[in-house]
């Protein structure tokens, strides 16, 4: 036990660090252990994840003295930063920045940064296709992501860069689940015409953290995308409608008519989206399944996904979003 090498996971409590745990603590004989990091050792999640056989440690990611304290001694570091809790992407680069300066300091061996693309670097501010938010964004939560990679790059820190996709449990969590339209129809609601989305189960993405640590050397100084299946709006509800046994339809708004429902963050989503639309080749390029499968021989497909936690997503009776327009 004590010969094992110790990765600290951010958001241990979570949907990508949580996976990660798990797949650490199943792999009772691989020579790695967790240490669990949360602001709160006494909640449930922290609790099962001690029981289960993890370090759990408290921390928050805002004081960078409690980020050193918590990779103190650490092999490596799974760094994930939390956009959604704030919609602030100069807080997020702060995150980003407390864990790399910890990394540093500590000497993590290894560093899984969870990131996204830049898009302005496709998608450059004066490009009008989509509008500029909070005044230096295209889109917040990828951008400030993106642009984070050099924070670790810059410290000669040994990172693996992680590009990760769409989660599906979107559906259940995220409220983009089916909802029915005026005309009494279920629909799915994605402004991404009739090009794919990659998707993933999130616990796939901490399967493929654990895969890339246990690879070691292999991935230091790579970026690695995953995604389990690149799939159009039509054939989501095609797979939506097989599995709940109800018939879902999609619906292909505009990016402008996305960005518009007016729910918080649907501007920065809808620019998600449009860019996920506009550069499909290279949005699912760098996303490559064959790979993904390769890194992780669990991974599940959308089907799979479908068929353990369909019935988790909520159908919702009636909904502006879902208009048909
Ligand atoms: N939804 C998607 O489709 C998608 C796809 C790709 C990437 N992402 C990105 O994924 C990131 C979030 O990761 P996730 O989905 O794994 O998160 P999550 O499931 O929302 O969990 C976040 C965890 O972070 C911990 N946390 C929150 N604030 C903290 C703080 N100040 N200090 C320390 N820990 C803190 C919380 O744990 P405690 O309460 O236990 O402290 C919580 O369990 C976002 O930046 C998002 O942009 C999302």
């Amino acid at each position: 036990m004590e010969d094992k090498k110790v990765i600290a996971v951010m958001g241990a409590t979570g949907a990508q660090g949580g996976g990660l745990c798990r797949a650490i603590l199943k792999d009772v004989g691989g020579g790695y252990r967790v240490r669990a990091l949360t602001r709160n050792a006494g909640s449930g999640k922290a609790k099962a994840l001690k029981k289960l056989g993890a370090e759990v440690v408290e921390v928050d990611i805002d004081d960078v003295e409690s980020v050193k304290k918590a990779y103190r001694g650490a092999h490596g570091a799974f760094c994930v930063t939390f956009f959604w809790e704030h919609f602030s992407p100069e807080k997020e680069l702060a995150e980003a920045k407390n864990m790399a300066d910890a990394a540093k300091q500590e000497g993590v061996r290894h560093v899984i940064w969870s990131t996204l693309e830049d898009t302005r670097e496709w998608v450059p501010l004066d490009d009008r296709r989509m509008p500029t938010l909070m005044e230096k964004y295209k889109v917040p939560h990828f951008d400030a992501k993106g642009e984070a990679n050099r924070l670790f790059s810059e410290r000669g820190l040994p990172t693996t860069f992680l590009l990760t996709s769409f989660y599906w449990e979107n559906l259940i969590h995220f409220g983009m689940g089916p909802k029915r339209g005026e005309d009494g129809n279920l629909y799915i609601t994605l402004p991404m015409g009739d090009k794919m989305l990659p998707g993933i189960a999130s616990e796939d993405i901490g399967k493929c953290a654990y895969a890339i640590f246990r690879r070691g050397g292999e991935f230091i100084g790579k970026t690695v995308g995953i995604a389990g299946d690149h799939l159009t709006g039509r054939q989501m509800a095609a797979a939506l409608t097989k599995a709940l046994g109800v018939e879902i339809l999609y619906n292909a708004v505009s990016p402008e008519a996305y960005r518009g429902f007016g729910f918080p963050g649907a501007d920065d989503l809808g620019n998600m989206f449009q860019f996920k639309r506009d550069f499909e080749s290279v949005f699912c390029g760098a996303r490559n399944l064959g790979f993904s499968r390769a890194l992780n021989p669990a991974m599940q497909t959308f089907e799979a996904w479908l068929a353990e936690n369909g019935g988790q997503i909520p159908i919702e009776i009636a909904s502006r979003q879902a208009s048909g327009e």
